[in-house]
């Protein structure tokens, strides 16, 4: 199978790449390199510069033979979605048009689709599973919810089978230090820690330790990289085989407290972080965590990378010697 990985140059994007071409994949890059970086690529797979808000470069990576598609170009800055939800419509929204679009054209009919857990909002049970009613509380997960309702009309009207992962929290790094690029000013819990460790910020802020929770912090499923790229590569393999459509969520079922992640960070690497309490941050739910035996029951995934201390080395690895 050739796979054009849109968005194969960024963070989640490199790690896809490398689980599809262990897997004996033929794959193509295609990147823009606005948050994605050429550290990132592997020799092994093609890379082209483009745009998926640019119709014809889209379209003209998809007439390379291509039978199948990755998708995970896009902004993901959830405060950010929130004071500008024009760039999220722009870039989530025309893009994914753009890409369906294109697919119908060159004669593409699978996609995998990165989503998310932002796409459910308050959590009425836990943990989350598919069937849980989507209400999204952020702009960015509501641009995620509405590329899924396109691709079930898409594959209803144009034949384009797909399957729409959503992540929890993505974490890590590949363990054998194949992907070299650190994501830059990075927004998500864990690279913040890394940088509270090696001295590139003051300190870490919790936001809020008053939640109904064991230890007052939110709760989240947190999820290694390595995990994700391996589901990609199933979910292709299982629409190759002819599989109907799905929306699967990726995830361990297993809670970490932002406290716990601090104290095992601390244990893990041996050196202390600087933090303090902070206000609650606007939007963020009290525990997410999710049920993925769908994963399982219809690719055969299971998360086995996924322990805090893989998690947290795997991430160290890539700080320690900034
Ligand atoms: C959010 C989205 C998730 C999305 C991800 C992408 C929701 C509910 N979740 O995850 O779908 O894929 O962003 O970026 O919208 N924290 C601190 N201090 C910090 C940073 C984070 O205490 O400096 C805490 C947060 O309050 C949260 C946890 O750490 O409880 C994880 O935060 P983060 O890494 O930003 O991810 P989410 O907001 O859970």
């Amino acid at each position: 199978m050739h796979i054009l990985v849109i968005g194969g140059a960024g963070y989640i994007g490199s790690h896809v790449v490398k689980a599809l071409l262990k897997r004996n994949m033929k794959v193509t890059v295609f990147d823009n390199l606005s948050t994605g970086t050429k550290l990132n690529l592997f020799p092994q797979a093609k890379f082209i510069e483009g745009d998926i808000l640019n119709y014809e470069q889209i379209l003209a990576a998809l007439k390379q033979n291509v039978d199948g598609i990755v998708l995970l170009a896009g902004k993901k800055a959830v405060g950010e979605s929130m004071l500008n939800p024009m760039k999220y419509a722009f870039n989530n929204i025309n893009g994914v048009i753009n890409v369906l679009n294109a697919m119908v054209e060159a004669n593409v009919n699978k996609a995998i689709f990165s989503s998310s857990a932002a796409v459910y909002g308050m959590p009425q049970y836990l943990p989350l599973d598919e069937n849980h009613p989507v209400n999204p509380i952020n702009f960015y997960g509501f641009t995620k919810l509405e590329t899924e309702r396109f691709l079930k009309w898409y594959d209803q009207l144009k034949g384009i089978k797909f399957v729409s992962l959503r992540y929890f929290n993505a974490v890590g790094y590949d363990e054998e230090g194949d992907v070299k690029g650190l994501e830059e000013n990075p927004q998500n819990l864990l690279p913040i820690v890394m940088e509270a460790a090696i001295g590139k910020r003051d300190k870490l802020k919790i936001f809020g330790n008053d939640y109904p929770t064991r230890d007052g912090t939110c709760i989240r499923d947190y999820i290694h990289v390595t995990d994700l790229g391996s589901a990609h590569a199933l979910a292709l393999e299982y629409l190759d085989k002819g599989g109907e459509s799905q929306i699967l969520n990726l995830g361990t079922s297993v809670g970490s407290s932002v406290l716990e992640m601090v104290n095992k960070t601390q244990e893990v690497i041996g050196k202390k972080i600087a933090y303090e309490f902070a206000p609650r941050r606007p939007g963020d739910p009290a525990e997410l965590t999710a049920k993925a035996d769908k994963a399982k029951e219809v690719l055969g995934w299971e998360a086995t990378h996924s322990s805090l201390e893989n998690i947290i080395s795997s991430t160290w690895n890539m700080y320690k010697n900034l």
